[in-house]
């Protein structure tokens, strides 16, 4: 296939966040770029001007092309040509930001990749899919887990049926960094996921649970129903929640937990789903993304691996793979695999083809609103003795 077919060209990109000290931005310039399909053109850094500034040469961007705000970086790509102005925004800026950030780059058409959670609460995320919805852009979240090649591959079993009827879902994101008050340190990721002004309203809830239970609605495509939650700080003086389990309740009947930890000693970044069905269970783990494994009752455990040749992989699952079995394919590899599916979007979107913003392979401007939903029910049903609240889904929005 053609770069970017029927663009013919690269596209675009502009970071905002990933200055010099922070995580997820270098990850999203990574992938963006991976399959030479994207050139980070243009950014706005850090919150810091001058840091904005600075931090460009560190990602080869040139500096008429460094901006010391996000304003500033929309204002001054809007101002230039067609042919040399930004594709689209990524967006890797603390939570209480994205609103913000992503809306103004709607409204001047540019297409945005944003991180999770989407926005700082639920009437920010509402009001970014009107503007959405308003617009032509793609719209993507970077639940970036929903890449991996056997996450896809275990997706279209299950909607295949080969699982049967879903009964449960089981996933958990266990981590332990925040045993301690970290946060006291004046450690930079640590400060603002504990404070309520820049997290929002859930501390480990809205940081990893959202991963987790996007990986649920994702891999299996089974509707919610309703949420019972109770969530927890552990560590004295935290303001935000460092632990939790949700219990689900789907629309199938079937039942669903969530569980999210930030103060497990020795783990590190435990994400893993089970799920069972009347004729076969799955049970994947991001710390061993490249083995998917089914079992059947009576029958030897089977582990599916990555393996693009292999006959027993679907069509999404060897598409979102790059390399031979055994070579193994991590974090970037997936975080590219959204970024990609995103791409095929923008490339049509240019060349004046109509897109559909709601049924995509990657995680979309619904995902970003159903994962604020979730935040916000959790939060709400724990601060009411984890009474059963209702948990609306994407299927339900216009
Ligand atoms: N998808 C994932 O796996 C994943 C992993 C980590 C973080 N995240 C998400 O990514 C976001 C960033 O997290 P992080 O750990 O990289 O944070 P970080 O604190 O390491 O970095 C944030 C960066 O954003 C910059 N920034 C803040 N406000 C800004 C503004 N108004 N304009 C420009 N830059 C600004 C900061 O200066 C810093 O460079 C969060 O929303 C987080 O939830 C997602």
């Amino acid at each position: 296939m053609a770069l970017n077919e029927p663009l013919n060209r690269k596209l675009r990109m502009a970071l905002v966040g990933g200055g010099a000290g922070s995580f997820i931005g270098r990850v999203h310039s990574i992938a963006a770029c991976l399959d030479n399909r994207a050139v980070l053109t243009a950014g706005a850094l850090s919150s810091n001007p001058e840091r904005a500034k600075s931090s460009a040469p560190d990602y080869g961007i040139a500096d008429s092309r460094a901006y010391g705000s996000y304003e500033a970086m929309l204002d001054g790509e809007s101002k230039l040509p067609e042919d040399e102005r930004i594709d689209f925004v990524s967006i890797a800026t603390p939570n209480h930001t994205h609103f913000e950030v992503a809306r103004a780059a709607v409204e001047a058409g540019f297409n945005v990749v944003c991180d999770k959670p989407m926005t700082f609460d639920l009437a920010q995320a509402e009001s970014l899919l009107e503007t959405v919805q308003n617009s032509d852009v793609v719209f993507a979240v970077s639940h970036n887990y929903t890449g991996y090649p056997l996450v896809r591959q275990a997706r279209e079993m299950i909607l295949s049926g080969e699982l049967g009827e879903i009964n449960a879902i089981r996933s958990q994101y266990i981590q332990g960094w925040l045993r301690t008050q970290l946060e006291a340190e004046d450690q930079k990721q640590a400060a603002w996921r504990t404070d309520p002004a820049k997290s929002g309203a859930a501390g480990a809830f809205g940081d990893i649970a959202t991963h987790a239970y996007n990986l649920g609605r994702y891999m299996t495509g089974v509707l919610p129903d309703s949420v019972s939650c109770h969530l927890k700080a552990f560590v004295e003086g935290r303001k935000l929640d460092d632990y939790g389990t949700a219990v689900i309740r789907y629309e199938n009947g079937a039942l669903g937990t969530v569980t999210a930890s930030q103060i497990s000693h020795g783990r590190e970044n435990d994400l893993e789903i089970e799920i069972d069905g009347t004729k076969g269970s799955l049970r994947w783990r991001q710390e061993n993304p490249n083995e998917l494994i089914y079992r059947q009752n009576g029958k030897a455990h089977q582990i599916y691996t990555r393996d693009p040749n292999a006959e027993y992989m679907t069509g999404s699952g060897a598409g979102a793979c790059r390399l031979p079995s055994g070579h193994p394919e991590a974090f970037f590899e997936a975080f590219a695999n959204v970024y990609t599916a995103a791409f095929d979007a923008m490339a049509k979107r240019a060349a004046g083809e109509k897109i559909d913003q709601r049924d995509t392979i990657y995680p979309n401007v619904y995902d970003g609103v159903e994962g604020m939903y979730f935040i916000q029910q959790c939060v709400n049903s724990s601060a009411d003795n984890a009474a059963w609240l209702p948990l609306k889904h994407a299927a339900a929005r216009k």
